[in-house]
């Protein structure tokens, strides 16, 4: 596996399989993903909406709810050792201490009812053992660090006094509180305005050098990969289609989708001087039940011919780190 990253191999996803059990049959909402991480790594994981991506995030923490879901194959190393078989009670020792989330909707991951300063002060206490004084004096530089103004006093507020950026300034300060060495970022900015997604996409960058973590970052926005990730890792359908360090993968994408999504970047400056049409991708995500063989693209592709239908291309090295299942590369 290739990463671009500079420290020790953190996660290593391999041959993960997380599937649903419904009334119509099994949901393959993960397929067969590899993905791995180093230290101090941004690793972008892109794809449109049904891609798996948040099911690859919640497999590794084991956040799955199980039933209906299942790991049904693979293994998730992180620093070597297989969690998939943990049970929750060895989960939690990893959860926010080694690997911590965010999610795109900080009003349903904080709770109502609580201050900001104790949701956050609850993490640091269950892991660092701090007292009561000192787990406040934590929360306040967490607070003080995401730039909240006034932590002293909005420490003591609820999530509904926050604007929707600050509440996710507050939830980036609850996973950074406890020095994770990994940081999932899922969709952190969806749900927020696109100064304000600036804003956070900025402060996750300097979170990341001043603290140091490696953060994965899904995100179905190429644009931001482009400004904020060393290497991209393309799902499609509950499978990576395409691996690559992200100046090659914009460079020389090789697979159709990862080109489509390439070609609907909206490009201001020509938007500036021209009427331009983005252009998207026709169709649609296939639904993952019970999946035929083939390459599951193939109904969306201009290149497709008879030979797609009949196995799952591989995901093959192409060039150095540069990894794409097409049966064209
Ligand atoms: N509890 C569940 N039962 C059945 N199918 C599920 C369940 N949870 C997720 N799925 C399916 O798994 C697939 C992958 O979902 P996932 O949430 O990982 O997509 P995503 O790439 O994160 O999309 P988005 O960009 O919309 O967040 C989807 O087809 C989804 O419908
Ligand atoms: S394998 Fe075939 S259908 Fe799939 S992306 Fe490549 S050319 Fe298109
Ligand atoms: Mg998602």
């Amino acid at each position: 596996m290739s990463a671009t990253g500079t420290g020790e191999r953190l996660l290593d996803i391999r041959g993960l399989k997380t599937h649903f059990k419904t009334d119509d049959g099994w949901v393959h909402a993960v397929d067969g993903v590899d993905i791995a991480l180093d230290a101090g790594e941004t690793l972008g994981v892109v794809g449109e909406s049904g891609c798996g991506k948040t099911i690859t995030a919640m497999s590794t923490l084991k956040l799955i709810p199980m039933p209906p879901g299942r790991i049904v194959a693979g293994q998730i190393l992180w620093r070597g050792r297989d969690i998939v078989p943990l049970t929750s009670d060895e989960m939690r020792s990893i959860r926010a201490k080694e690997i911590a989330i965010v999610f795109q909707e900080p009003m349903t991951s904080l709770n109502p009812v609580y201050t900001v300063g104790d949701q956050i002060g609850e993490v640091i206490r269950q892991h660092e053992g701090l007292n009561k004084k000192q787990t406040l004096d934590r929360t306040i530089e967490m607070l003080r660090l995401v730039h909240i103004p006034n932590p002293e006093r909005r420490v003591n507020d609820y999530p509904h006094q926050f604007s929707g950026g600050m509440r996710q300034r507050v939830m980036i300060a609850m996973a950074l509180s406890c020095n994770p060495k990994l940081l999932i970022a899922d969709e952190p900015t969806t749900a927020l305005d696109v100064t304000i997604q600036a804003q956070i996409l900025e402060l996750l960058a300097e979170m990341k050098s001043k603290l140091g973590m490696a953060v994965m970052l899904i995100t179905h926005a190429m644009g931001v990969v482009a400004e904020t990730c060393q290497r991209v890792v393309v799902m499609y359908a509950g499978k990576v289609v395409e691996e690559a360090p992200v100046r090659e993968l914009f460079r020389n994408p090789r697979h159709p989708y990862t080109q489509g999504l390439i070609r609907s970047i909206p490009r201001i400056d020509l938007a500036a001087v021209k009427k331009t049409r983005l252009e998207a991708i026709g169709g649609v995500v296939p639904r993952l039940i019970d999946p035929a063989p083939g390459c599951r693209f193939a109904a969306r592709c201009r290149f497709a011919k008879g030979i797609c239908s009949e196995a799952t291309p591989e995901l093959r090295e192409v060039a150095p780190g540069h990894k794409v299942a097409c049966v064209l590369a």
